[in-house]
């Protein structure tokens, strides 16, 4: 799809409110590394979550001065440290909705999941955001058809933050354009078609909080540093090979074979960190430990766990639903020592955005 045909039309400014809850998500295979304004090198593929969400509310207000202008409160109290984020945010979107320029927005968000825990907030946010502007214009242009609603709301919280595009829709949703799936896109993310064998639709997230400190290299900044590394070219072949093989085998129920390319996808992202120029870590001791803890479970008690970690140290554990209860135990027992103020999350594959 050309990107000229998500941008909209003016229509008279009227004053609206809107309120979306949007999910965090967890890639399975890795976006690192983009081109411009969130065109990936390389497709990624990730499953939505249920509880980690944000909630946010806009009034639109009509105001004659024709210069775009917002307040942001998050957990009721003004939040200036967002605002350039924000600012850079809309003025990328006006592009798509010029009729943003007749309005100011009153938002206010915020997240379930605890403030600070090195969760990434900026999908859940973007998304969050994005779903709001796109009930605006459907209220402005009230004939759009519902597949346009998601699809342009995931263009438009790409541009927020590229991971953002796959937090509209759920279960599994796929971003970059790729030959698994005929119409995916590197302009916003698709879903995983009907193929996906139930069992990674309830499939649990246990997020283990390692570290809660805001990361020493920011993720814009990683995605910056893959274009002179040195190992760029075959780690955007080996996503590419990951994700159609990753496709495949959700088709399937060959959870070995899931095991292996998830765990192969985060550590080869950690990778590219500690060799790009400057190296950096971002994991702690206390990762190591649990995925050691992990595969000690896996081997011993023939449990298909396996972990994934995000641009951060705290580990994400995947598993299919039977194992609820068991890894539950597991954590308290053996892993929750390891975790900042021993703090986790139990949450679960998701199917997406909602209005409130
Ligand atoms: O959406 P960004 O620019 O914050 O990049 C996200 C990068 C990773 O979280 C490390 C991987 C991913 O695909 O979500």
């Amino acid at each position: 799809m050309e990107e000229n045909l998500f941008v909209s039309k003016t229509a008279p400014p009227r004053e609206f409110k809107s309120f979306w809850e949007a999910p965090s998500n967890i890639a399975l295979v890795k976006y690192w590394g983009k081109i411009s304004s969130q065109i990936p090198k390389n497709p990624s593929l990730s499953f939505t979550l249920s509880k980690c969400v944000t909630k946010t509310e806009i009034l639109f207000k009509p105001h004659k001065s024709k210069t775009f202008d917002f307040d942001f409160y998050f957990d009721d109290k003004p939040m200036t440290n967002f605002e350039i984020k924000l600012g850079t945010f809309f003025k990328l979107v006006s592009s798509y909705i010029p009729w943003i320029n007749e309005y100011k927005l009153v938002i206010k968000s915020q997240n379930s999941f605890p403030h600070s825990s090195g969760i990434a907030s900026s999908a859940s946010a973007m998304a969050a955001l994005s779903l709001n502007l796109m009930d605006m214009e459907r209220k402005l242009f009230p004939k759009m058809d519902n597949s346009f609603f998601y699809q342009k709301a995931s263009f438009l919280a790409r541009l927020g933050s590229g991971s953002a595009a796959r937090s509209i829709k759920g279960p599994v949703t796929i971003w970059g354009k790729n030959n698994s799936v005929s119409f995916s896109s590197d302009l916003y993310a698709v879903n995983f078609d009907d193929e996906l064998s139930p069992i990674f639709k309830t499939y649990q997230n246990a997020i283990l909080l390692v570290d809660k400190n805001s990361k020493s290299v920011t993720s814009s900044q990683g995605h910056n540093l893959m274009n002179k590394h040195p190992y760029a070219s075959n780690r955007f072949i080996q996503a590419k090979s990951n994700l159609k093989n990753l496709v495949d085998i959700m088709k399937s129920e060959d959870l070995d074979g899931f095991v292996e390319i998830v765990e192969s996808e985060a550590l080869s992202l950690h990778a590219m960190m500690m060799t790009s120029n400057p190296y950096f870590i971002l994991f702690k001791p206390n990762t190591l430990s649990i995925i050691e803890k992990t595969w000690d479970l896996r081997k011993n008690k023939k449990i298909p766990i396996c972990f994934t970690l995000d641009a951060g140290a705290n580990v994400h554990l995947l598993y299919p639903f039977e194992f609820k209860n068991i890894v539950k135990i597991f954590i308290e027992d053996e892993l929750k020592e390891f975790c900042q103020n021993g703090q986790y999350i139990l949450d679960y594959v998701g199917v997406g955005a909602k209005k409130i």
